[in-house]
């Protein structure tokens, strides 16, 4: 029996985070042992943003590295840049056609964007869902492992396909659906004690995975909390959830047990909980922060790895290309 094929990508845009790894990259590492996984970076998304050329370049190299630092192996797996793929353009292009400006407009992120950036509205902020659709239509993937942020774009995606094969009287392209190896996708809240982990809320609200211990315990340390609990059994205020939510991500289930009970009763101190919370922190994400050093040397075998997987991706992509074509009409004599 053929493999689920599972399609996912993050964007250049500096170091990963928390958020990153535990709401996309870990999946991808589990899902590459049982699937048929295409995982890239995700470079012209990032365009949107007009980033310096040599940060770009830097930046798509940072990604790579973490992705075999976190897991990722290019003997199990497909490791490729977007941006290899002239396939990626060309169905974008064609996509853009079953896309309406009103469904773009009303998309939470762009509305977002409009409101953060209000010089700098482009029309591939606009029409991003539809190159994200098409990234993972690329390769007809079935799941695509995302944090909640994702949500809505996953929904788009089915929209898109689900068009094109109303109109072409086709069940060519599946519908994807966003995916998490637990009940529900993910959001790692971040260090401010409001909304989630992102790069764009600044390096003191992100744990990053190639942050050094102490760059680590700082932070923790100063996360924000409250005045402690006033009633026994109270329910814990955001800023105090969001620290025992990062303690299960990184701490044993006795360690989140004791401070519970502590709350409880209403004899935690904060001090001793966000210390515990770094130490186990620093204990997860050092292993990997040293690889990513290891690996940052290493252009040679790098440049293979993208080489090699930008190669198949181009296969797999090029017979959608060729049946697209075919559907559509576009076909040459
Ligand atoms: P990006 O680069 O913003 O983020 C990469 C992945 O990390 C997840 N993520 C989080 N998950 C949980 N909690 C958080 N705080 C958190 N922050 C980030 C994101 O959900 C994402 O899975 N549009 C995508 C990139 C993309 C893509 C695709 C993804 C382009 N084409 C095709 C999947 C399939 C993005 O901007 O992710």
């Amino acid at each position: 029996m053929s493999k689920e094929i599972v399609v996912s990508g993050v964007r250049p845009t500096g170091r990963q985070h928390l958020g990153n790894y535990f709401g996309a990259v870990v999946n991808f590492v589990k899902m590459q042992e049982i699937c048929d996984g295409y995982f890239f970076v995700a470079d012209y998304h990032s365009l949107t943003t007009h980033p310096k050329a040599a940060d770009l370049k830097s930046n798509i190299k940072q990604i790579v590295v973490e992705y075999l630092a976190c897991g990722l192996d290019p003997n199990k797996c497909t490791l490729y840049l977007q941006s290899d793929l002239p396939q990626i353009p060309e169905l974008y292009l064609i996509f853009n056609m079953f896309s309406y400006v009103g469904e773009l407009e009303r998309e939470a992120t762009f509305k977002e964007k409009v409101r953060e950036q209000p010089d700098n509205v482009n029309a591939g902020l606009l029409t991003y869902p539809v190159l994200m659709a098409v990234d993972i239509i690329i390769h007809k993937a079935v799941k695509v492992p995302v944090g909640k942020d994702q949500q809505q774009h996953l929904e788009m995606t089915r929209d898109f396909v689900r068009r094109f094969n109303n109109l072409y009287g086709v069940e060519y392209f599946p519908e994807p659906q966003a995916f998490n190896f637990g009940d529900t996708l993910v959001s790692i809240p971040s260090l401010d004690g409001e909304g989630k982990m992102s790069k764009s809320k600044g390096e003191q609200t992100c744990i990053y995975l190639s942050d050094e211990p102490e760059a680590i315990r700082k932070k923790i340390m100063r996360a924000v909390t409250d005045a402690g609990p006033q009633a026994p059994n109270s329910v814990k205020p955001l800023v105090i959830q969001n620290i025992f939510d990062l303690m299960k991500l990184v701490s044993a289930p006795e360690t989140i047990q004791f401070f519970d009970e502590k709350y409880n009763d209403c004899t935690i101190r904060y001090g001793d909980l966000k210390k515990q919370l770094a130490e186990d922190m620093v204990k997860f994400v050092s292993p990997i922060g040293e690889k990513i050093k290891e690996l940052n040397t290493n252009d040679k075998m790098l440049s293979e790895i993208i080489g090699d997987g930008g190669t198949k991706a181009r296969a797999s992509a090029a017979q959608t290309i060729k049946d697209v074509r075919e559907i559509i009409g576009i076909k040459s004599f």
